[in-house]
Order: structure tokens, then C-alpha cells, then sequence
């Protein structure tokens, strides 16, 4: 039972188990911003990701269809241009075959696009002779004309190849016009251009991109929601185990967590802890054990030294100086009964084998009584001892126990004052909510606690000043048994104190 760490195994008692992992401080504007709980950090997470690949793959979506859209509709626009290209070179071909080689007549030339079936599509189809001058119009372009830009013109010329253009002049809607030249051995002695309006194009992609903008926001809320809701079923136990660990408190080590299943991670988890209970529980009945034992053993040798001293100061043979060895030899044993008494006491009292009595008692007559017992070493100190307030206070528990609270206290502060000083009683009642207090203070003229010390001072085995304290008697148990005493009677103690000018302490008892 050391006390060096500054715990005392009731403090390690009156520990909860506490599953709150450490929080290390970083000061970035995002961990300021970061949801505290495992669950919102999960979703925000789930969130971030889900979003993101929604977005690419609508992007993605969105691109390739346009892609596709363009590439079949200029694939559709060349092969018209190369059908009707043909049709021309083997009605050329015709024509020379039959009129040798005088070039064609403007009614020859009109009819060629009148054969075949591109117009009934919609599509705009103009022959052009090398110079860009049209030769024959489909009836879409009754009243309009392709344009024929001169880059278009050559490049067809030189390549042989397919040339496209968008052309934003005709109507409402970009039309997209191919370039195609008409192959008669090497010459060309016309070009072919096919155009469509994007319309159809256009129409789907726009009917594709609501879709996508509709879909992806509804997928991406019912992933979020359905994650959320999964992640909270998977958190449960985990805060129904946080609530199970905090119900096992110091005097409940007896209880165990109980995980709804065992075979996951947070059933290994609830077992580790459960083990983890288990030792802590056998070390602390080892202990309550050890302390009960040992008290038990050492009560029954102190009484006989002290018997034997006694005797042998009894003894008129007995020489002055071995008379006053033996004094303090009984002075010794005595001290070191109380020590012995108190530890029994308080390792019964951990081990909830002490029960209390609940009787009617009259605090005052209590106050007056411990006040008497501590009357003379108050005078040999040349202290006074003496009441500001007395009240008539009746209140339910056990007499016996309550007094020694008060003793321990009215003595401390009879021990911890100079001689000369002073030592206020006083008892009265307080409201409290619905019911009444009762406030029993002890105010000293003493040396006063400083604050590093104030949280420590009811544990076991503390002193401000262990070798005065050890030298007046004291061995720092009686601060623990006045609060143990206090807390049984569902009650407090608290201290005020201010270094040099003295203490306050504080009982407050409830009244039934
Ligand atoms: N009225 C007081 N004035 C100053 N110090 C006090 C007072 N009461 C208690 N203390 C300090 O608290 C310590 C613990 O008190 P206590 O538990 O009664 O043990 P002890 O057996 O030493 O009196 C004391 O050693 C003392 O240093
Ligand atoms: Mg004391």
C-alpha cells in the first residue's frame, strides 16, 4: 500500500473502466473541424469517396457517350457521302463512255443526287465541281448553300480523304457536314458534301446528362444514408459496451460486459476487457485479503507488548530511565493500534463488509460529545475551542461513526493550528432541492493546506508534512475515514483553505 505515484489503491478503485482513446491535439483548421464520433467520421469519409467516384464515373459516362454519339453520326454522314460518291463516278464514267470526252451538261449534272434516297433523311447534299462551284443541290437546301471554306476545299483535294466542318450558319443547330471528293482514275472532277444537322445528337446528350444529373445525386443519398445506418448497427455494441464498462464501478468488479456476439472483433474486444476485469477484480480481493490479514495478525502481538510494558511500569523495581522507554514503548504500540484498527476498518469497509446502522441520531448531542473528548487537548495547546452555531439537527445513521467523523476533523484542526490559535464548530441545516442538509464545518486558525496538496488529501496514507504529522500522532488515515464515513451517510466533505491563514472543512449529511 505505497503511496508514492500519489494513488492509493482505493483511487485505483474508484477508477471506471474508460474506453475514450486519447484525443492528441493538432491545431489545423481540419481537425478543429472533424466530427468527434467514430460514426460521422466513418460516413463523412464514405461520403468524401462515394462522391468522388460518382462524379468520375458520370464524367466518364457523359464523355465516352459524346464520343460515341460523334464518332457513329460522322461515320453515318461519310458512308451516305461515299454512296452517293460512287453513284457519281459510274454515272461520269457513263456519260464519257457514251459522249466521249465533252463535259457533262448542267441537266446530267442536277440529276445526280435525284437517284438516291440521302435527302429523305433530312440531310443537306450538294455536289460541287473543283472550284467550289455547286453543281446539284438536295431539296433541304432549296433556298441555302454548304459552305465550301477553301481550307476544306484543298485539303479534300490534295488527301483524297474525308473532310468534316461544323457549319453553325445553318438554322438552329451546328450542322456537321463531311467532304468527300469523287474519284474518276485519278481526277476529281467533282466533290460530294453531306451534312446533318446535331439535333438528334445534341437531344440525346442533353436527355444523357439529366439523367446523370438526377441518378448520380440519388445513388450518392441513398449510399450516404444506407452507410450511415450500417456503420450505426456495427457501432451499437461498441456504445452499449462504453455503457457497460462505465456501469462497473470500484465496488462492482464482480460484473462483466456482455457482447451481443463473440466471434467478431468487438466480441474479442468485450472478452479482452472482460479478462482484463477479472485480474483487476482478483488483485483487489488480494489485497483486501492481504490488509484484513495482516491487521488481524498484528492486533493481537501490539496488545501484548503493550500488556508486558505495562506490567513492567507497574514494577517498583523498574529504574527511571527503562520507565520512561517503556512510556514511550506504550505510546508507540498505542499509536500503532490506531493504525492498525483504522487500516482493519478501512479494508472492511472496501471489502462492503461494514454495515451501518440507520437509527435516529441528534447531531448536535454528536458534536457536543467528540467536542468534550477533544476539549483538553485543546486547553493543553491553549487553543480555543468553541461554537458559532448550534442547531438541533436530527438526521438517520449511525452514531457511533458519525462522531469519529467529527473527532477526526475537530482533532486535525486542533493538531494543525499553532498554540494560541483558534478552532470554530459549527452545525446547522440547508436547503438542498426538494430536501434539507445538514452542514457541520470545522474552521481553523492553522497553517492552511496549499492548493497542490487539496486534491490528494483524503487519500490514504497522506500528509502535507508527514514527519510533523508523524510526530503529533497522525498517520494520514483519518481524512479517508471521515470522507468514507460522510459518503456512507450519502453525504460530502469538502475543504477550503488559504496557506497561512487556515481551514475550512465541510461536512454535508442529507436529512431524510
Ligand atoms: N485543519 C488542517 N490544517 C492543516 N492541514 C491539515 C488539516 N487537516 C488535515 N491536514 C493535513 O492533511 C493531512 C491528512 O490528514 P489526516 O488524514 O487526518 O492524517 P493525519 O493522520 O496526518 O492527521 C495531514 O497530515 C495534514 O497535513
Ligand atoms: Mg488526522
Amino acid at each position: 500500500m505505497s503511496n508514492a505515484q500519489g494513488h492509493s489503491p482505493s483511487q485505483l478503485r474508484e477508477g471506471t473502466v474508460s474506453l475514450s482513446m486519447p484525443v492528441t491535439k493538432r491545431f489545423s483548421l481540419f481537425s478543429r473541424l472533424r466530427p468527434r464520433s467514430l460514426r460521422a467520421q466513418l460516413a463523412l469519409w464514405h461520403g468524401l469517396l462515394l462522391a468522388l467516384t460518382l462524379l468520375l464515373l458520370a464524367a466518364f459516362t457523359y464523355l465516352l457517350l459524346r464520343e460515341y454519339l460523334n464518332h457513329s453520326a460522322d461515320a453515318a454522314l461519310t458512308e451516305f457521302a461515299e454512296t452517293t460518291s460512287k453513284d457519281i463516278a459510274s454515272a461520269v464514267y457513263h456519260y464519257h463512255t457514251l459522249h466521249g470526252d465533252q463535259p457533262l451538261d448542267p441537266d446530267t449534272e442536277r440529276r445526280f443526287i435525284d437517284n438516291n434516297d440521302l435527302q429523305s433523311w433530312g440531310r443537306y447534299v450538294q455536289v460541287i465541281d473543283p472550284e467550289g462551284h455547286a453543281v446539284a443541290i438536295s431539296d433541304a437546301l432549296r433556298t441555302n448553300r454548304l459552305p465550301v471554306p477553301s481550307e476544306t476545299l484543298l485539303a479534300c483535294r490534295t488527301t483524297a480523304r474525308p473532310v468534316f466542318d461544323t457549319v453553325t450558319t445553318l438554322g438552329q443547330y451546328p450542322v456537321r457536314m463531311v467532304t468527300l471528293p469523287v474519284m474518276l482514275g485519278d481526277r476529281i472532277p467533282y466533290l460530294v458534301q453531306v451534312g446533318a444537322s446535331v439535333e438528334g445528337v445534341e437531344g440525346a446528350l442533353q436527355r444523357a446528362l439529366f439523367i446523370l444529373l438526377v441518378l448520380t445525386p440519388s445513388i450518392f443519398l441513398i449510399a450516404l444514408l444506407g452507410g450511415w445506418a450500417l456503420v450505426g448497427r456495427s457501432l451499437r455494441p461498441v456504445d452499449e459496451m462504453t455503457r457497460a464498462a462505465l456501469s462497473i464501478g470500484s465496488n462492482r468488479l464482480d460484473l462483466r460486459i456482455a457482447p451481443a456476439r463473440t466471434d467478431n472483433e468487438i466480441g474479442r474486444l468485450a472478452a479482452a476487457l472482460n479478462e482484463m476485469i477479472a485480474r483487476l477484480d482478483r488483485s483487489f480481493q488480494q489485497i483486501e485479503r492481504f490488509t484484513a490479514d495482516a491487521s488481524h495478525e498484528l492486533k493481537t502481538p501490539l496488545t501484548a507488548i503493550r500488556g508486558e510494558a505495562e506490567v513492567a511500569l507497574m514494577s517498583t523495581s523498574t529504574p527511571p530511565d527503562i520507565r520512561l522507554t517503556l512510556e514511550s514503548i506504550i505510546a508507540e504500540t498505542e499509536r500503532l493500534s490506531t493504525i492498525v484498527n483504522n487500516l482493519l476498518l478501512l479494508s472492511r469497509a472496501d471489502a462492503d463488509q461494514v454495515r451501518l446502522k440507520q437509527e435516529p441520531v441528534a447531531l448536535h448531542e454528536i458534536v457536543l460529545a467528540a467536542f468534550e473528548t477533544l476539549e483538553r487537548l485543546a486547553s493543553r495547546k491553549n487553543i480555543t475551542l468553541d461554537f458559532a452555531e448550534m442547531e438541533d439537527v436530527i438526521m438517520e445513521g449511525d452514531a457511533l461513526w458519525l462522531q469519529q467523523l467529527f473527532t477526526n476533523l475537530i482533532h486535525n484542526a486542533i493538531l494543525y493550528t499553532p498554540e494560541g490559535g483558534q478552532v470554530t464548530l459549527a452545525l446547522k441545516t440547508e436547503r438542498m432541492g426538494a430536501g434539507r442538509n445538514a452542514v457541520f464545518s470545522v474552521s481553523d486558525t492553522g497553517s492552511g493546506i496549499g492548493d497542490e496538496h487539496l486534491p490528494f488529501l483524503f487519500d490514504r496514507f497522506y500528509r502535507v508534512d508527514s514527519g510533523r504529522s508523524r510526530e503529533q500522532g497522525g498517520s494520514g488515515l483519518g481524512l479517508n475515514i471521515a470522507r468514507w464515513v460522510a459518503e456512507s451517510h450519502g453525504g460530502n466533505i469538502a475543504v477550503a483553505s488559504a496557506l497561512g491563514s487556515g481551514s475550512v472543512f465541510t461536512v454535508r449529511l442529507p436529512l431524510k
